[in-house]
């Protein structure tokens, strides 16, 4: 390397290093004005079209375990899922985003689901926004709980819980629509000055 190319790398390193410490001074003022923000709360309805079998399957398996098959659970049986969020039960109701993530069958006794999904919405008022949640899902229960742990876009800092239950089931070609309703508590930035904290 001639003393020429050491000149301007050190050129560009340094208007590099420059560009990313602005980018990174005004991400943390817009952190800052998030974090006196004020808490705002919501409830969403959603629908989820949970296609197990059919020609267009949105959920497959990726792993089982060598007692999956003999298992009354289906334990250790792990499935990823792209399923479509639509705001009413009917498939051809308004899409509003996908349901993405792994479920994995982990109880030994009772059926029950270890879930990690995330919402991710692409239509409606919400559009952009992304919701995490997690936690098990007993699949024997009418309605059952799961925690919103996070969120993205409008959902920043979200906390909170779905309640989840079947809405429908046809045995016949595998389409379950899983309904959930979630409360949640999110972060709105202040419009207020950055000072520094
Ligand atoms: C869903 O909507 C379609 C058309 O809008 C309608 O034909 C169908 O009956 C609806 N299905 C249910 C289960 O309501
Ligand atoms: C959602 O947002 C994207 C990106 O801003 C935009 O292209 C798209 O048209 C929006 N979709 C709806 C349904 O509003």
């Amino acid at each position: 390397m001639g003393k020429f190319s050491i000149v301007t790398f050190m050129f560009f390193s340094l208007v590099i290093t420059t560009a990313y410490a602005n980018a990174n001074a005004q991400e943390q003022a817009r952190f800052q004005n998030l974090c006196r923000g004020t808490e705002k709360t919501t409830t969403l309805q959603i629908f989820i079209q949970d296609v197990l079998g059919g020609d267009n399957p949105t959920v497959w398996e990726v792993a089982r375990s060598s007692i999956t098959a003999d298992s009354p659970t289906s334990f250790g049986q792990v499935r990823v899922l792209d399923d479509l969020i639509t705001a009413g039960p009917n498939k051809t109701s308004e899409k509003i985003g996908r349901a993405q993530g792994l479920i994995t069958s982990a109880d030994l006794e009772n059926s029950a689901l270890a879930m990690n999904l995330n919402f991710i919405f692409t239509g409606g008022k919400y559009n952009g926004s992304t919701l995490c949640m997690l936690g098990r899902n007993p699949l024997g229960n009418a309605y059952r709980e799961l925690a919103i742990v996070g969120g993205t876009g409008l959902f920043r800092m979200a906390r909170g819980y779905a309640i989840t239950n079947t809405y429908s089931y046809d045995v016949e070609t595998s389409y379950g629509v899983l309904e959930y309703n979630i409360y949640v508590a999110y972060v709105k930035a202040s419009n207020r000055r950055s000072v520094n904290m």
